[in-house]
């Protein structure tokens, strides 16, 4: 016998922030295993190029629509889309993400508590309430099964200095994901969270290559180096597959050991 539930054929995943980064990352591995990939993000030549790129790996379709998570009617619009165009969405990474810190907790501003809510909490909570939507409901026509995932972070769990409004955002995904979890696994979906540590994206450009940092925290890391949006792809299509159908409210830490050290 042959264990085949990472062949995705016939499966459609939704990456939102698909574009580049971690969200291309998964992206790649999950068109290279033959899922149809919906790519969500605001730049339309960065999706165009996504989709350039996406389209040569498997045997599945990519398209792109451009989206603004932050804005509730554009992520309504873009899942009716996604849904019309695919005929269905089986797994949802509410990936898109954006980190706003500040000098010190003392000094930050209301706008850079909202400019992180707007895109990682409230953007998450209207790609995900919109996926369970029509999951759910096609669970009730006799079609079960589901995968709900946030992409959130180590600075969920430990402790981000000048950070913590992009930390909140973080802790709040994966809860979030827990009470859909719970609520949605009479359907067969299943709702988890992947915390990545130190991955070398233009979120953290400001970061790579600069001595104090990769002295203090790259050094410290046990696999000796940054992580990359394809150290993704393993994680993304174990989600997307049947192989994970009884795997839920769970947080997948990805950070070369970064944080039992
Ligand atoms: N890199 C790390 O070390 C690290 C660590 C922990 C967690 N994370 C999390 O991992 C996720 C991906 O981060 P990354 O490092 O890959 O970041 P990135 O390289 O900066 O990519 C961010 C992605 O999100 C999209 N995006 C941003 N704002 C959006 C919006 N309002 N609506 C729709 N799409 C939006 C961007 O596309 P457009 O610009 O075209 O919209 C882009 O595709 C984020 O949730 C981040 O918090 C990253």
């Amino acid at each position: 016998m042959t264990y085949t539930p990472f062949d995705l054929t016939e499966k459609v995943a939704l990456v939102t922030g698909g574009n580049r980064g971690i969200g291309y990352g998964m992206a790649e591995a999950l068109a290279a295993s033959n899922a149809n990939v919906a790519v969500w993000g605001r730049k339309d030549a960065a999706n165009k190029e996504a989709v350039d790129k996406l389209s040569k790996l498997g045997t599945g379709e990519v398209k792109a629509w451009s989206v603004d998570v932050s804005d509730e009617t554009s992520v309504v619009d873009a899942m009716k889309a996604t849904t019309d165009a695919f005929g269905r969405v089986d797994s949802c990474f509410a990936n898109a993400g954006v980190g706003f810190g500040a000098s010190s907790f003392a000094d930050m501003d209301t706008e850079t508590w909202r400019k992180n809510m707007s895109v990682n909490l409230d953007g998450a909570f209207w790609t995900l309430r919109e996926a369970v939507k029509h999951i759910t409901e096609r669970a009730k026509n006799g079609d079960p099964g589901g995968s709900l995932v946030g992409v959130a972070s180590l600075a969920a769990i430990e402790g981000a200095a000048r950070n913590q409004a992009y930390a909140a955002t973080k802790g709040g995904l994966i809860s979030m994901l827990k009470g859909i979890a719970v609520e949605t696994a009479r359907y067969g979906i299943r709702a988890n969270a992947i915390l990545p540590g130190w991955i070398a994206t233009d979120m953290t450009e400001g970061a790579q290559g600069q001595e104090v940092f990769e002295k203090k925290v790259i050094s410290r890391v046990p696999a000796r180096r940054w992580g990359e949006p394809k150290d993704f792809g393993g994680v993304a299509v174990y989600l997307a597959s049947d192989a994970s159908s009884y795997h839920s409210g769970d947080t997948f830490v990805v950070d070369g050991g970064y944080a039992i050290f």
